[in-house]
C-alpha cells in the first residue's frame, strides 16, 4: 500500500513517515517546505534505511498534485500539510484560511479525480474549544475556537464529513491530537520552530540549551491543582504510531471515524518543568506572567475509543517525552540549520 503524506517533512509528518516505513508501507512525501527543512528527508532515510520519494510541491498547486498522483500509485493520504501557529493565524487569518482550506479542497478534488478516497486528517483538540467536560471523549460537543487556526481545523472536519456523506466510497479518519512533544529516539529528528517558540516544550528546551533566559509561565491563577494550565502531552512517536493503526480504517466501508489521540493524563506547566528537570538534570528558571489570551485552564483526553477500535494506546511517559525533546535540542541546538 502506498501512502501519500502531505506535510511529511514537518514535525509530526516526518515521525509518521518513519513509522510507516518501519511498518512496511511505501511512502511518498509532498511538502512545500513552508515550515520544514529538506534535510529531514535524509534523516528519515538514515533511520529507516529506505528511500522516500519527496516532492517539493504546494498542495494548492493542482497540476503539481495531479502529476504526483499520475506518477505514483497512491492508495491513501495522510494529510498533515497546513499552517499551525495560533498567534500568527490571528495576525494573518486570510493566509491561514487560504492555505489550510483551499489546500485541502484542492487535495480532495485531485484525490477523487484519481479515485483515491482514503484520507486521514490532522485535526486537533482545539476543535473542542473550552471543553464542555474533561476528560474529553469524542462525544464532547465541538466548541468555539479562539483563533483562525482552530477554525480551519473545525471547518475542515465539517468539509470532510460532508464529502463523506455525499459519497460513501470515502473513508475519512479525523484524528484529534492533544499536545505532541518529544522527538525520535535517535535525536536526529524533532520539532524545529521558526524564531521564538510559541509552544511550551520547545520553549523549555531553548531555555535549557541557553538560547532563552527563562520560561514565562502564562498564569498561575487557573482553577487547576497548582494554578497553571493543564494539558495532555503525547510523545510524537506514539502519535505517529496512531496514524499507522488508523490505516485499518481505509478498509472499504469504514466510513467516517473520529478519534482522540492523547494519553488521558493531564500535566500542569509546573509539572512539565519539574519532570523536565528530573529527566535531564537541567534547571529551568521560570517567571510567572499574566495569562495568555485564548488559553483554557484544562484539556486532556479520554482516548479509550482509539484503544478499543484501533488497538492503539500511547506507550511513552512524560519523562521519556522530556528526555527525547532534550536529546534532539541538545544535539541540534539550531534545529536543522547548521
Ligand atoms: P509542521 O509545521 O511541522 O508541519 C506541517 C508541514 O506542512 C510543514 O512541513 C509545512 O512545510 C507543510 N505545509 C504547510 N502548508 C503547505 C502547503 N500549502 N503545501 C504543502 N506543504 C505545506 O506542523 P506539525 O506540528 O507537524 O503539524 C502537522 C499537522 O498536525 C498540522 O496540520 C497541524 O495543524 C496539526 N496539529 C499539530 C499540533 C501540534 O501541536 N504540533 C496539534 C494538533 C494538530
Ligand atoms: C501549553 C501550556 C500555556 C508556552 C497549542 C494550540 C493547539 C495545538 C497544540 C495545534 C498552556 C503554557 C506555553 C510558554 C507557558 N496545536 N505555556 N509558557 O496552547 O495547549 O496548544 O498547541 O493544533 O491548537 O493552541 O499548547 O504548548 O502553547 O501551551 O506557560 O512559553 O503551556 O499557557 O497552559 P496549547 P502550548
Amino acid at each position: 500500500m502506498t501512502i501519500l503524506v502531505t506535510g511529511g517533512a514537518g514535525y509530526i509528518g516526518s515521525h509518521t513517515v518513519v513509522e510507516l516505513q518501519n511498518a512496511g508501507y511505501d511512502v511518498v512525501i509532498v511538502d512545500n517546505l513552508a515550515n520544514a527543512s529538506k534535510k529531514v528527508i535524509g534523516r528519515i532515510e538514515a533511520i529507516t534505511g529506505k528511500k522516500v520519494p519527496f516532492y517539493e510541491t504546494d498542495i494548492r498547486d493542482r497540476e503539481g498534485l495531479n502529476a504526483i498522483f499520475e506518477k505514483e500509485k497512491i492508495d491513501g493520504v495522510i494529510h498533515f500539510a497546513g499552517l499551525k501557529a495560533v498567534g500568527e493565524s490571528v495576525e494573518k487569518p486570510w493566509e491561514y484560511y487560504e492555505n489550510n482550506i483551499s489546500g485541502t479542497l484542492t487535495l480532495v478534488d485531485v484525490m477523487r479525480k484519481h479515485n483515491c478516497k482514503n484520507m486521514i486528517f490532522s485535526s486537533s483538540a482545539t476543535v473542542y474549544g473550552d471543553p464542555a467536560f474533561v476528560p474529553i471523549t469524542e462525544e464532547c460537543p465541538k466548541g468555539v475556537c479562539t483563533n483562525p487556526y482552530g477554525w480551519t481545523k473545525s471547518m475542515l472536519e465539517q468539509v470532510l464529513s460532508d464529502i463523506y456523506r455525499a459519497d460513501n466510497e470515502w473513508n475519512v479518519v479525523l484524528l484529534r491530537y492533544f499536545n505532541p512533544i518529544g522527538a525520535h529516539k535517535s535525536g536526529t529528528m524533532g520539532e524545529n520552530p521558526n524564531g521564538i517558540p510559541n509552544n511550551l516544550m520547545p520553549y523549555i528546551t531553548q531555555v535549557a540549551v541557553g538560547k532563552l533566559p527563562h520560561l514565562n509561565v502564562f498564569g498561575n491563577d487557573y482553577d487547576t491543582p497548582d494554578g497553571t494550565g493543564v494539558r495532555d502531552y503525547i510523545h510524537v512517536v506514539d502519535l505517529a504510531l496512531g496514524h499507522v493503526k488508523a490505516l485499518k480504517k481505509f478498509e472499504p466501508g469504514s466510513g467516517l471515524n473520529i478519534y482522540n489521540l492523547g494519553t488521558g493524563v493531564g500535566y500542569s506547566v509546573l509539572d512539565i518543568v519539574k519532570n523536565f528537570e528530573e529527566a535531564t538534570g537541567v534547571k529551568i528558571p521560570y517567571e510567572i506572567k499574566p495569562r495568555r489570551a485564548g488559553d483554557i485552564a484544562t484539556c486532556y483526553s479520554n482516548a479509550d475509543k482509539a484503544a478499543k477500535e484501533l488497538g492503539w494506546k500511547a506507550q511513552y511517559g512524560i519523562k521519556d517525552m522530556c528526555a527525547d525533546s532534550w536529546k534532539w535540542q541538545s544535539q541540534n541546538p539550531n534545529g536543522y540549520d547548521e
